[in-house]
């Protein structure tokens, strides 16, 4: 099974009424000191990464399908919890179980990663940085979707699912794939990017345009990115440069539409 040594809590059960006024007084208590983003479910209840591919908890009632419900994933009751630390679990440091620093899962086995390389390149990915790591914990096929470091405090360890499978086409029992053939469900082969990374955007790189640095990439419009929304992290490209699950107004999640974001970049 690709369920992890998890950091398992005793089932704990309270009720979601007692634990909302709870879970807001202590968020609005550690939100501004916390290390880590926290996804706290009452602050983001209209955040639009709801009813989005990325929102677990919706995800089976929406696909109309009791198939997926006990046996894909475990349903934890809130969608923030796949990504970010549960906001009960603020100050914890997620590193300290084998998490991706400020995240709520798994680094993955860095090892396995083909990276990007070219001799054209100024700068070259040595590992993905944390940001990156996130998604590639779920996108890279190996770990399961719902393999968090900690689960909310609101689970109960009896509704945990049968079986946890990861984002991979294989037809086995620990993988999406078993249905998402494009018989049953449609085909999730092209979701998982594997661990061979050579064939997409290189990401973790330091971007070449800042001060005219390289004339092939346009200077960014503030330190953080493009005002069209084209992102940069600490002046590196990652996944989230040009997707961005928070807003799945554009099709794949991307920042700017597919004709104009390669030449935000790109001077040709
Ligand atoms: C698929 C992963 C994923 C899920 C699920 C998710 N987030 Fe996020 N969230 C991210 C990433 C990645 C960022 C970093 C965005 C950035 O810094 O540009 C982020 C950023 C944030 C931020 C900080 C925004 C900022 O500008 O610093 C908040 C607050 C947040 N998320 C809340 C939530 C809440 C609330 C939920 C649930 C309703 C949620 N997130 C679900 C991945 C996720
Ligand atoms: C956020 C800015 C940004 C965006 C948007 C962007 N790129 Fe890039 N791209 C880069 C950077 C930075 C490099 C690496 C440059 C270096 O260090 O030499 C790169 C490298 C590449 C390379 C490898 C070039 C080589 O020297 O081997 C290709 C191919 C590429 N990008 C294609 C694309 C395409 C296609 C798109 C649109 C889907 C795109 N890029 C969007 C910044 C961007
Ligand atoms: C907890 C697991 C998980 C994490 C973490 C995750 N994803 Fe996903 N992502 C998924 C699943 C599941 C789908 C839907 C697959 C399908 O429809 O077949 C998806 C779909 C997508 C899609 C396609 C959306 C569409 O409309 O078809 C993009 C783009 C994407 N993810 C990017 C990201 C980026 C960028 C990150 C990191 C910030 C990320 N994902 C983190 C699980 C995850
Ligand atoms: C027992 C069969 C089965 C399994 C296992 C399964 N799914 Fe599904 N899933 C379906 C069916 C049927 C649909 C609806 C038809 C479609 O969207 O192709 C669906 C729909 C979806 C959708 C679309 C929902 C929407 O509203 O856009 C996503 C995303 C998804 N599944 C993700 C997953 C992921 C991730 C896994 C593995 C963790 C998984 N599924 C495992 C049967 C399954
Ligand atoms: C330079 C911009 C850029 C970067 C960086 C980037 N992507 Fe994408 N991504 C795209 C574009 C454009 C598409 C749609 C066209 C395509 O499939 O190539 C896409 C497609 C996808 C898809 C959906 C495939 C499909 O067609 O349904 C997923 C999932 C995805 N990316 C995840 C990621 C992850 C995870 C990372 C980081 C490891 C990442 N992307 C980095 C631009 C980018």
């Amino acid at each position: 099974m690709t369920m992890a040594p998890t950091y398992n809590k005793p089932a704990r059960r309270i009720r979601f009424a007692l634990i909302i006024p709870l879970l807001a007084a202590i968020a609005w208590g550690t939100y501004a000191s916390a290390a880590a983003i926290v996804g706290d479910p009452v602050l983001g209840a209209s955040d639009p990464i709801l009813g989005s591919k990325h929102d677990f908890t919706g995800l089976n009632e929406r696909a109309g399908v009791a198939a997926m419900s006990g046996v894909a994933f475990s349903d934890y009751g809130y969608s923030c919890v796949y990504c970010h630390i549960p906001p009960e679990e603020a100050g914890a440091n997620p590193a300290s179980f084998g998490g991706i620093d400020g995240w709520n899962r798994y680094v993955p086995t860095l090892s396995n990663y083909q990276l990007f390389d070219s001799p054209t390149l100024d700068y070259k990915t040595r590992a993905p940085n944390p940001i990156s790591m996130l998604c590639l914990s779920c996108h890279d096929g190996t770990m399961a979707v719902d393999m968090v470091v900690f689960k909310p405090v609101t689970f109960d360890a009896s509704q945990d699912a049968s079986m946890h499978m990861r984002i991979s086409p294989n037809d086995d029992a620990e993988s999406c794939g078993k249905c998402h053939n494009g018989q049953v469900a449609h085909d999730i082969t092209i979701k998982m990017l594997g661990t061979d990374l050579r064939n997409d955007h290189p990401i973790s790189m330091r971007y070449a345009g800042f001060g005219f640095e390289d004339i092939d990439f346009r200077p960014p419009d503030t330190p953080e990115g493009f005002l069209n929304g084209v992102k940069l992290y600490d002046g590196n490209v990652e996944c989230m440069t040009c997707h961005n699950v928070h807003d799945p107004s554009r099709p794949l999640l991307l920042r700017a539409n597919a004709e104009v974001l390669c030449f935000t970049c790109h001077t040709k």
